[in-house]
């Protein structure tokens, strides 16, 4: 039985994301991995956010409905203002829009909220962390692209991991309650890397849905994450 001493309070997430399952079979992809992902991530993709197309709230619905753990929403559309809301009311736990696609990210960030889940800021391969590093207390999650939004099945950008040091950074002197996420070529040659640089939660399409066996995916990734993922500050002196 663990105990407070020695449970971490970052404790990494493994979030399989939907993207590299087979449509097809959607519910039973969901319970693929239901009795061992800690979130079930979705990307919502509008074809003009970015070129491709996947899904909106009828078929994210329909997930919410079979799926045993909480919705991690990754909007990549436009005017996220619009729709981020309907998402939050179809049940997701947790709703990350591009700060590339909001003018308001503060304000969004406080709807979602107030519509009882978790706000979520994502941030694309080209775009810079520090504008944002001011707003850490009006979110939940800040998701850090390790590739450029769009596609599963890409190659980790290493590079994009500063982005991941400095979130960390401002989040442990600010004492923000704050995941840090990272989305995006994430397997088990790259998990430890992100999960040194700070980040404790992690997104994985290929490396779980593209393995033979998806629960055992999970499991390893976590234990790798557990194995890389540095004391926090005040756990280092407990
Ligand atoms: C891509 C999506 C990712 C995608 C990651 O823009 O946001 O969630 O599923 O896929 P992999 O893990 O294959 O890089
Ligand atoms: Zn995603």
């Amino acid at each position: 039985m663990p105990t407070l001493s020695n449970v971490r309070s970052n404790r990494p997430l493994i979030a399989p994301s939907l993207l590299s399952a087979d449509f097809a079979r959607l519910a039973s992809e969901v319970e693929r991995v239901g009795d061992d992902a800690d979130w079930l991530h979705v990307d919502v993709m509008d074809n003009h956010f970015v070129p491709n197309l996947t899904m909106g709230p009828p078929i994210v619905k329909a997930i919410a409905d079979v799926s045993r753990v909480p919705l991690d929403c990754h909007l990549m559309i436009e005017d996220p203002k619009r729709w981020a809301l309907g998402y939050a009311e179809l049940g997701a736990y947790n709703v990350s829009f591009h700060a590339e696609a909001c003018d308001d990210p503060v304000g969004l960030a406080r709807d979602l909220r107030a519509a009882g889940t978790k706000a979520g800021l994502a941030i694309d391969r080209d775009t810079p962390i520090e504008p944002y590093l001011g707003m850490l207390g009006e979110f939940d999650t800040v998701l850090i692209m390790t590739i450029k939004a769009g596609f599963g099945g890409q190659a980790f950008i290493p590079e994009l991991l500063d982005k991941v040091r400095l979130l960390r950074n401002a989040r442990d002197s600010g004492h923000v309650e704050l995941r840090i996420e990272v989305d995006g070529g994430i397997a088990v040659d790259t998990i430890a890397a992100a999960a040194e640089a700070g980040a404790d939660a992690f997104v994985a399409g290929t490396a779980v849905y593209g393995a033979d066996d998806p629960a055992e995916a999970i499991r390893r990734l976590r234990a790798l994450a557990e194995a890389a993922t540095p004391l926090r500050p005040h756990e280092a002196t407990e």
